[in-house]
């Protein structure tokens, strides 16, 4: 991630997988991930985040080698904890690898990694990862107990789960959006106190990312899926322009 692009010291790292989506849907060769992330650096995005999924659905590892022989500024890379994508991550050797849990039959990452029950196999995929310098961070869900772990893993970087905190926002349930948010501000301090640097994604909108953005630990959001759904009525520039906007105008308050 380039942090001198991050005013308010917050990047944003802009998840390109739908555009393979799209992509995918009719086997064609267009719209091409890495073009958009081509559009997303000259936006100012300050990194790009892919998922290669273990079924392929939408990122490919054709899109990876792209992605890392062509694109400057720095891949994220998104990957489930199996001897599978260590192999992809030791190969390609990007800037980061998030690892996140991963089950075939859901349509999202529907939550963050367990990673008090998955600790020693955890250690096991990651730690090779940290020693050649790709930057380890693990997907979790704002729980005290699951950064303990991830200290304990040897992660440099917890990223908090968002998910439920947005679904509760357009639910309209109020009580349970603040109790979401709380967590995840209780959790970013403990995180960074404890030495981790904190990161945070999943489901961020225009409308959400505010709250998220404000919390003066969080030093990059990963947004997908809002982005690439606003970039059809938007274009992809202009949607990347106002989230940035959002961003830095939340921290400055
Ligand atoms: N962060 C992580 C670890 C993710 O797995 C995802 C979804 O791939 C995101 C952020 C971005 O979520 P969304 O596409 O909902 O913005």
């Amino acid at each position: 991630m380039n942090e001198s692009k991050s005013p308010g010291n917050l990047r944003l790292g802009v998840n390109i997988d739908h555009v393979a989506t799209v992509r995918n849907a009719r086997g064609s060769s267009y719209p091409d991930p890495l073009r958009a992330a081509l559009v997303a650096e000259s936006a100012g995005a300050d990194g790009i985040t892919a998922h290669l999924r273990e079924d392929r659905r939408h990122i490919s590892d054709g899109d990876i080698e792209k992605l890392m022989s062509e694109l400057s500024l720095q891949l994220n890379l998104e990957m489930a904890a199996t001897a599978e994508m260590q192999e992809i991550a030791l190969r390609f050797k990007p800037h980061a690898v998030c690892v996140v849990p991963e089950r075939r039959e859901e349509r999202t990452t529907e939550s963050g990694l367990d990673a008090i029950s998955h600790e020693e196999h955890l250690k096991e995929i990651t730690r090779p990862i940290s020693e050649q310098g790709s930057r380890v961070s693990l997907f979790i869900d704002a729980d005290p107990l699951q950064v303990d772990a991830a200290v304990r893993i040897g992660a440099a970087v917890v990223e908090f789960h968002t998910g439920a905190y947005c679904d509760y926002y357009f639910e309209k349930r109020r009580s349970e959006c603040e109790r979401e948010l709380n967590r995840i501000r209780e959790a970013a301090a403990y995180a960074n106190a404890l030495g981790l640097e904190v990161h945070a994604g999943h489901g961020l909108t225009f409308e959400t990312v505010a709250p998220i953005a404000k919390i003066p630990q969080v030093a990059e959001l990963n947004i997908g899926h809002f982005l690439i759904g606003e970039a059809i009525f938007l274009g992809l520039e202009s949607a990347i322009l106002n989230m940035k906007k959002l961003m830095v105008e939340a921290r400055k308050k």
